[in-house]
């Protein structure tokens, strides 16, 4: 089984960008925790970020075939991003949205996702956790659907 998590715009500056909401741990502290996770599921766990909403769509795209499920945080497209969305749908690989605040206790105009609904789930406020969350949620789904085969 294989899963990839895809990063949006300023993910790349975790631990430096505002501590006091996003926590202290890098991006690379994180995608490692969730790699490890991946190992004792038996899952092979792949990760990329990009500050591009086009990177972030066509990576989505190329994900059909290739990958079994999808980890997406889409960051500041979460709130934006119709292309992503779409791609999310086209692809019809499963996807869990993930963040690391918690977007509804946020500013007004982080309540809205426009990615959420093209998604199975998503998991919101647990920091660098919400991706293992995500993770084992997604597994638990991709398990299920497969028996249902
Ligand atoms: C975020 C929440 C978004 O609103 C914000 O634009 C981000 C990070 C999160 O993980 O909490 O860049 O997706």
């Amino acid at each position: 089984m294989r899963v990839l998590v895809i990063n949006g715009p300023n993910l790349n500056l975790l631990g430096k960008r505002e501590p006091e909401v996003y926590g202290s741990k890098s991006l690379d502290d994180i995608m490692t925790m969730v790699k490890q996770r991946g190992k004792t599921l038996g899952v092979e766990v792949d990760s990329v970020q990009s500050n591009d909403e086009g990177a972030l769509v066509t990576r989505i795209g190329a994900c059909m075939g290739d990958y079994d499920g999808i980890i997406l945080n889409p960051a500041a497209y979460t709130h934006t991003s119709v292309a992503m969305r779409d791609a999310i749908i086209a692809c019809r690989v499963p996807c869990v949205e993930v963040h690391l605040s918690n977007i509804y206790s946020r500013e007004a105009f982080r309540h809205k996702s426009l990615t959420a609904a093209a998604c199975i789930g998503q998991i919101s406020g647990f920091g660098g956790v919400s991706y293992i969350l995500a993770l084992e949620g997604l597994v638990t789904h991709l398990k299920s659907a497969k028996k249902k085969k």
